[in-house]
């Protein structure tokens, strides 16, 4: 049965802020993992809580304020396990809520949104391909950051239909997958595009999917490694990097609103992380009960 507050978890940290303290990353389900994973890579003394909202994923099919329910409770229920810091690794719910859970939690947070500006900075032919959900695509900030900076570049927006599906299913290079992100990927192949942004943390653990339908032909956009050197200097600003090997051998602890099952084996097969995945529940204003699907 899962539990709201995992015994395992309460004591080992101090609570509220502290450098001992453990950082939060929160997705809709497992693609905050590509995150995770540069955050480990580029801040090994940090110990980490990584929720999954699997339950409830994809949150590319909800409504904006079923996102910002669960980013919000969400991120109440890391402050309560004592995060010290949040990194929302949904661009979907950074694109719906971060502005409003900023205000409401006592704890600094990085968002993550997809790489326009690099992709701007770098394509050659001016023609980028963006992937992303449906949700971030039609989003107040996804706009601006194309009126930002697509002023010279052209950018063909794809809604990225299935792929979260098929990741959380630990689905990262079937027949099916392939065939669908081959009718997402050919038109920007014939349109010239040179760039594409992966603009949801599920696609990367697509790239060599993505990698042998279009070969060289498009340099791919992740986010990750530099969310994860916006997150050390959030918490330098704030004096909450943790020790040298205060929590360096930690493995992080996984939580997931699902049954944990494919966390457990996309950690292992991709990040090369073998750790049990604690289910939890998560309630929000949306979601009274465990199994409610409320909309
Ligand atoms: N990883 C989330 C993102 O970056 C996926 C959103 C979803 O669940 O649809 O947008």
């Amino acid at each position: 049965m899962p539990a709201e507050s995992p015994s395992t978890n309460t004591g080992t940290f101090t609570s509220g802020a502290g450098s001992r303290a453990p950082v939060g990353i929160f997705d809709s389900g497992l693609g905050g993992l590509s995150v995770l994973r540069a955050v480990r890579a580029q801040l090994p003394d940090e110990a980490i809580l990584y929720v999954a909202d699997s339950l409830y994923a994809p949150y590319g099919e909800r409504d904006d304020d079923f996102i910002a329910d669960r980013t919000l409770a969400i991120g109440e229920w890391l402050v309560r396990q004592g995060a010290k810091a949040l990194v929302v690794a949904c661009n979907t719910a950074t694109a719906q809520s971060i502005a409003m859970v900023r205000e409401k939690l006592p704890i600094p947070l990085v968002g993550v949104e997809p790489g326009i500006k690099p992709a701007a900075l770098q394509s050659k032919t001016r023609v980028a391909g963006v992937l992303a959900t449906q949700v971030t695509l039609r989003s107040a900030r996804f706009q601006a950051l194309l009126e930002r900076y697509a002023a010279d570049c052209r950018f063909l927006c794809q809604p990225g239909h299935g792929l979260v599906q098929a990741v959380e299913r630990c689905d990262v290079g079937s027949a099916e997958l392939r065939a669908l992100l081959r009718g997402y990927l050919q038109p920007m192949l014939d349109a010239g595009a040179d760039t594409l942004v992966l603009g949801c943390t599920h696609y990367p653990f697509l790239d060599t999917a993505i990698r042998e339908i279009v070969g060289d032909r498009l340099a791919l956009i992740d986010t990750s490694v530099a969310i994860a050197r916006q997150l050390e200097r959030v918490l330098d600003q704030h004096g909450l990097r943790a020790a040298p090997e205060s929590a360096g051998t930690a493995l992080p602890r996984f939580y997931s609103t699902g049954d944990g099952t494919h966390q457990q084996q996309l950690a292992a097969t991709l990040l090369h992380v073998d750790a049990t995945v604690e289910q939890v529940v998560i309630p929000s204003r949306r979601t009274v009960a465990p199994n409610s699907q409320a909309a």
